[in-house]
């Protein structure tokens, strides 16, 4: 299995970015982990991170022909972008959307996701564990077992 996971704008401050809410350790450390964890469930993983919104969607489509599934965080675009929303209907892969903050708990804006009923699920609030929750619920899924 292959999997593609996208960090979308503001993600590169990782570690210097309201360390309170999103956490001290930076996305290249996150992924390393991620990665390695990805080892340990017998897939691979590849992350790109971009600050732009064209970026993302090449990167969504392009995902269909190389990878078995997509692991997104979108950052502020979850909140309004329909062309991300868009890119996730337009290809057959399952997509997972992952938040490091707990998007619900905070300011109302970001309580609108117009990704999440586009993705089969959506983690939220677990800080950096997040990546590696969505990883397992994506090959679980794949896998085709049970619920
Ligand atoms: C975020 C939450 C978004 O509201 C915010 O704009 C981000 C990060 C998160 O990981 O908690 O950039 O997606």
């Amino acid at each position: 299995m292959r999997i593609l996971v996208i960090n979308g704008p503001n993600l590169n401050r990782l570690g210097k970015r309201e360390p309170t809410i999103y956490g001290k350790e930076t996305l290249e450390q996150i992924m390393e982990t991620l990665e390695e964890k990805a080892k340990g469930l017998g897939c691979e993983i590849v992350h790109k991170q971009s600050n732009h919104e064209g970026d993302l969607i090449d990167w969504i489509h392009q995902a269909e022909t190389d990878f078995d599934g997509v692991i997104l965080n979108a950052g502020a675009f979850t909140h309004y972008s329909y062309a991300i929303r868009d890119a996730i209907t337009s290809i057959s892969l399952p997509a997972i959307e992952v938040h490091l903050s707990n998007i619900y708990a905070r300011e109302s804006f970001r309580h609108t996701s117009v990704l999440s009923e586009v993705v089969i699920g959506q983690i939220s609030g677990f800080g950096k564990v997040g990546y590696e929750l969505a990883l397992r619920g994506l090959l679980h899924y794949l896998k085709g077992e049970e619920r």
